[in-house]
């Protein structure tokens, strides 16, 4: 399969072209509206945690600015947009009372895209849990399953009317391995295994809220989860390269895809994480609980990665270049993995540092496609951080980002060609935005903001996604 074709691609007419944001990332007001803090404030404040000391206090002021953000992406012909709900707007303690201000502001924001014409796609959890909730544990508490689900039903019971897809959770790969293994990401913990069972309460939330939202409103609701499903290949044929990579697929990518759709964890990962924990954390009836039937599989994509068996010393912080979200020279998020080696992939790369590899999408898609047939998948994430310049004209000329979307959205596709039932597509990210530990170094926007007024500008990336949504055809 090849993802460039000489005569141009339409896409269907109901594939749904959006762009996605998550509420930490951009809304700012951290202390406003009775929001209480998560633990990306907390992170935030440690000295070292984030490049240059950043914090999304101010983020880019989103939440001050709704009806022009709405404006916005109704002047690039959105049809849909992924937004997070922050918890700790909406339940300041993670459990008990709820903030009536913090809903107000996504009951409006969600009447205001409605009546834009643009559909709202809503993730729950995008990683800013109610610091409360880590004080009791976090997810490492399974306790905080329970009550992501008592979250999962108000929000259902709120908003159900209004919104018909729900995603639980967005990668829960960085929240547990980013969070609880290599600390690079909030809360900042470096405990293998709290993160082995950070993965179990998280899939465990995500079963126990798909169930909570369809009581509320039944088969009205459509369910997703969002995975960063790793594109991992191996150096060689060689049997020990080809089970290097098998080690990190299980880690990655099985320790979520089998409870999800098939109910049981995969059998390697209990011996390959023996040294670490003895997985007592599952309990009778939870794989029940976390299969339950999902009408869309979220898939976010960025890169690829290459691994080898590691012949010498284990090599404690090696990062693996092309993996979401991942700093090297930190302790490594890879629990179980200790005698995988990670190549550098050649290039082109983006300011992240990540390989550009179209054809990763592709096989993606089509694996989930043949893996699981009939199972809905949509792109939730894809899009490039590059160092944009604003030109003499005023304007930001990003050629390599229109590139990086236009080949990746010709492997989309190429997948469909190839028959994976892909139902839409979800730029990263509609605005440039507080870009984790990375802070605003990084610019994933197709619309920039100036961080000093907060003026947003579509770059030249916005000008041609809108153009691409209004033709549905991708030029050769
Ligand atoms: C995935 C995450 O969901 C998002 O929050 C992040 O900004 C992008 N990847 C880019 O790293």
């Amino acid at each position: 399969m090849t993802t460039s074709r000489p005569s141009g691609r339409q896409f269907p007419a109901d594939f749904l072209w959006g762009s996605a944001t998550a509420a930490y990332q951009i809304e700012g007001a951290a202390t406003e509206g009775g929001r209480g803090p998560s633990i990306w404030d907390t992170f935030s404040a440690v000295p070292g945690a984030v490049l240059n000391g950043d914090s999304g206090a101010v983020a880019a002021d989103h939440y001050h600015r709704v009806p022009e953000d709405v404006a916005l992406m109704q002047a690039l012909g959105l049809q849909a947009y992924r937004l997070s709900v922050a918890w700790p707007r909406v339940q300041p303690d993670g459990q008990g009372e709820w903030n009536a201000e913090g809903l107000a502001f996504y009951t409006d924001l969600v009447d205001r895209l409605i009546a834009a014409g643009i559909k709202p796609v809503v993730t729950l959890y995008h990683w800013d849990l109610p610091q409360p909730l880590e004080d009791q544990g976090g997810w490492a508490n399974r306790e905080t399953a329970y009550r992501f689900a008592d979250y999962a039903r108000k929000l259902a019971e709120v908003l159900g009317d209004k919104v018909t897809v729900w995603t639980t959770l967005n990668e829960p790969w960085c929240s547990a391995y980013l969070g609880y293994a290599s600390g690079v990401h909030a809360p900042g913990r470096t405990e293998p295994a709290a993160s082995l069972a950070a993965v179990h309460h998280l899939n465990l939330a995500h079963g126990l809220a798909a169930r909570a939202i369809r009581e509320v409103l039944g088969d009205a609701a459509q369910i997703s989860i969002t995975l960063n499903l790793h594109v991992t290949r191996a150096a060689s044929d060689a049997p020990e390269d080809v089970a290097a990579k098998r080690q990190i697929d299980v880690v990655a990518n099985e320790v979520f895809l089998q409870p999800l759709l098939e109910g049981h964890y995969p059998a390697e990962v209990r011996a390959q994480t023996a040294a670490v924990s003895d997985w007592s954390f599952v309990q009778d009836g939870d794989l029940e609980i976390i299969r339950q039937p999902i009408d869309l599989l979220g898939v976010n994509y960025y890169s690829t990665g290459r691994v080898q068996r590691l012949h010498g010393e284990p090599v404690v912080g090696d990062g693996s270049p092309g993996v979401d979200g991942h700093k090297s020279s930190v302790v490594s998020p890879w629990v179980g993995c200790d005698d995988v080696e990670w190549l550098p992939q050649p290039g082109p790369h983006t300011a992240m540092g990540w390989n550009i590899e179209p054809q990763g999408l592709a096989d993606l898609l089509v694996e989930m496609h043949e893996r699981y047939p009939g199972l809905p998948l949509a792109v939730t994430e894809n899009g490039a951080a590059f160092a944009d310049e604003v030109s003499a004209d005023g304007r930001v000329h990003d050629l390599p980002r229109v590139e990086y979307l236009h080949d990746h959205i010709d492997a989309v596709g190429a997948a469909m060609d190839a028959g994976a039932d892909v139902r839409g597509y979800f730029v990263w990210s509609l605005m440039d935005n507080f870009e984790w530990a990375y802070g605003y170094d990084r610019r994933f926007g197709v619309v920039r903001v100036d961080y000093d007024t907060l003026e947003r500008t579509p770059k030249d990336s916005a000008l041609w996604y809108r153009d691409l949504v209004r033709t549905r055809t991708i030029a050769p």
